[in-house]
């Protein structure tokens, strides 16, 4: 029995629910018997205030600006570990030790190969059509090439379609790209590292010895471990709400994909470049910032706000650094960097971002690093993808795992007709 209980009146009747702690963050009020008790059901469009289920793989304080993986905070996991590291740590709840850190790279590294008839997948789309197209279409076509890991009640076949599907996103991802610039696809590498080996695949051409760049090699890496997983966002719970009916882990990553393309969400690293680009100098900032703030103008500055963040995103924080870095090893730099930095300044400076608490988010600078690194806009999002992936698979595996889950089916607030009687056409 919960020790503290909170009380609603309704219906002339008060009703007691109990109030459940985490381990930290804020409390949550079980109203799993509100319905039953009263009849009415709770009204949350967009689940402002609603949490989903239990979860103990990441959190977020919205407020201070804090993002933990199991327990470490994001930067210390950005500087010190790998996102192979990271994504071990989210799977199994504890960094690994030497051993179990090399055992977990290698299974990881042995399952980077397509099966060789996925490959004529990519031949049915056009040229440009957009990589997460391809991406919804080749990760759902999995689920017909590996029967044997399907048994969503089977720990074992949970853990082999958890490494699949980590393992063989660089592979698809990177063939996407491949497709859209007519090269050849090149088999994975297993003498790379996992991000190593996608570079290799993206950038590396038959004809030649691909050279892994260390920096940009760490600097991808350090992207990847940035998007690893994010708590209960958009496509965490589309994957979580598919999970819930059952479906192969497969076909439950694909809907998280087609979830994450959109521009509120994963396909904003592609919007934000896009709008620095038509910004373009920085005299053209304040037509665009009075542009966001104009309730009659669609526009929103992409890369801004955040559903949870009412403080900088820590990983915007890290990825800016991150920015730095790849241009000093690539001995470039961006004008679109100097027009973001000034975009942000003065955004953070303006009533309107202020009252409403909206900072850069995630997808704020990652797409200046990415298109330094040689990726296009349309890429982002792919690599998005290919990151969350891991937190997606971590976070279906403790949905599966958990005894109190069932399958998600919300309710609504019915304003449509009451009854009424079918109207022969020539009565009408
Ligand atoms: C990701 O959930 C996650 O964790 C997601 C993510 C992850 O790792 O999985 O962090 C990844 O999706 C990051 C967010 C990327 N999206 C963008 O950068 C797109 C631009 N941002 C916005 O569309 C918006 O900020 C959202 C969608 C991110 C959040 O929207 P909310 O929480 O629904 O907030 P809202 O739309 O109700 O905005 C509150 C107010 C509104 O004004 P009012 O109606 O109160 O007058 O702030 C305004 C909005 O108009 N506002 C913006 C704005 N974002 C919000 N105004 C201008 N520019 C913006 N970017």
């Amino acid at each position: 029995m919960a020790d503290k209980q909170a009380k609603l009146e309704i219906g002339g009747a008060t009703h007691e629910f109990p109030v459940l702690e985490g381990s930290t963050g804020p409390d949550v009020i079980d109203i799993r018997k509100l319905y039953g008790a009263t009849g009415a059901f709770t009204f949350d469009p967009g689940y402002k205030s609603t949490a989903s289920c239990e979860s103990a793989l990441t959190y977020i304080d919205g407020q201070e600006g804090i993002l933990l993986h199991r327990g470490y905070p994001i930067g210390q996991l950005a500087e010190h570990s790998s996102f192979m590291e990271v994504s071990y740590l989210l799977l199994n709840g504890e960094l690994p030790n030497a051993d179990e850190l090399s055992t977990f790279e290698h299974t990881i590294t042995n399952h980077t190969m397509l099966h060789e008839q996925l490959m004529t997948f990519y031949r049915g789309f056009r040229r440009d059509a957009h990589p997460m197209a391809i991406m919804c279409g080749v990760v759902g076509a999995l689920s017909a090439f590996y029967h044997d890991s399907t048994d969503i009640s089977d720990p074992e076949h949970r853990k082999i379609s958890s490494h699949r599907l980590i393992a063989k996103m660089p592979t698809i991802a990177a063939m996407a790209y491949k497709y859209a610039v007519g090269q050849p696809f090149l088999y994975p590498d297993n003498s790379l590292s996992y991000t190593g080996n996608f570079l290799r695949m993206t950038f590396g051409v038959p004809a030649e010895e691909y050279e892994v760049h260390p920096a940009i090699e760490k600097a991808m890496d350090r992207i990847f471990i940035l998007h690893a997983d994010h708590e209960q966002n958009a496509s965490t719970s589309t994957v979580r709400l598919a999970g819930s009916s059952g479906a192969n882990p497969f076909a439950c990553i694909a809907a998280g994909i087609a979830c994450l393309w959109g521009p509120a969400h994963g396909g904003a690293n592609e919007a934000a470049l896009n709008m620095l680009q038509e910004i373009g100098t920085p005299d053209r900032i304040p037509h665009y910032i009075e542009r966001a703030k104009d309730k009659n103008d669609p526009f929103r500055l992409m890369g801004f706000g955040h559903r949870v963040y009412k403080n900088y995103d820590p990983r915007a924080t890290v990825m800016q650094q991150t920015l730095r870095e790849v241009f000093e090893a690539l001995k470039t730099t961006d004008p679109v960097f100097e027009t973001a930095l000034r975009l942000e300044e003065i955004a953070l400076n303006d009533d309107y971002f202020k009252e409403k608490k909206l900072f850069p988010n995630v997808d704020f600078y990652s797409g200046i690093i990415l298109s330094s690194i040689g990726f296009p806009t349309t890429m982002f999002t792919a690599l998005f993808a290919l990151a969350r992936t891991v937190g997606w698979v971590a976070q279906w595996n403790e949905m599966i795992s958990d005894p109190a889950q069932v399958i998600g089916r919300p309710r609504q607030l019915y304003t449509g007709p009451t009854q009424r009687d079918y109207v022969p056409v020539g009565q009408r």
